[in-house]
């Protein structure tokens, strides 16, 4: 089951999470996007199997500058699964239900740092291609992905991807 995530699976997300990555830092950004303006609820999804929480995706409001003007697009991050019930597809089906709850919110993309063997499945394609720049993490070109929820803004709109201040605060 693939569903929103409540305050009641606080808990078993984070000890997921820490699982998953093999650190407590995504489980601390979830902890500070959650407490950021730029969380919506709607955008925090959990899969659930036999009651157990087995999946979480979080998408957190992030900017796009353009030279003097500016707007709200979504970052995806963090994506994980529980070992134990990895290469099952949950991973695609919280990757999609995201992406279908986007458009309601008026953003034309949704951003993501991953890797470029798992994402173009989705439809993600390489950000620089389409002249958008990332200036506050300093990764590969290939990594830095971008999904257009609002057909044709790829052609229409670039700039430099701005993350929430939440991925900034992480010690
Ligand atoms: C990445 C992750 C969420 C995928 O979840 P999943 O439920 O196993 O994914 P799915 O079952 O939908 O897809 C499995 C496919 O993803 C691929 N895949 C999984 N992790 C991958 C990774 N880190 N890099 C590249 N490909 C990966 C597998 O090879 C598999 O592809 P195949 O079926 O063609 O062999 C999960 O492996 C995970 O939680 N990893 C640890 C945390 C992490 O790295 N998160 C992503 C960064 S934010």
């Amino acid at each position: 089951m693939i569903r929103t995530e409540q305050v009641q699976d606080y808990v078993q997300v984070k000890q997921m999470l820490i699982k998953a990555f093999q650190s407590e830092a995504e489980s601390r950004l979830v902890e500070h996007i959650r407490s950021s303006p730029d969380f919506i609820p709607q955008w925090s999804i959990v899969s659930e199997t036999d009651g157990i929480i087995t999946g979480h995706i979080m998408l957190s409001l992030g900017e796009v500058i353009d030279d003097n003007r500016s707007y709200r697009v979504a970052c995806l991050a963090p994506l994980a699964v529980d070992p134990a019930y990895q290469r099952k597809g949950i991973g695609g089906e919280l990757i999609r239900e995201a992406l279908r709850r986007c458009p309601q919110f008026d953003i034309p993309f949704v951003f993501l740092i991953g890797h470029p063997s798992y994402y173009p499945r989705f439809g993600f394609v390489t950000a620089a291609h389409y002249g958008f720049q990332l200036k506050q993490f300093e990764v590969p070109a290939e990594v830095f992905m971008v999904y257009e929820i609002e057909e044709g803004a790829l052609n229409r709109l670039k700039g430099e991807l701005r993350y929430s201040k939440a991925f900034l605060e992480l010690e």
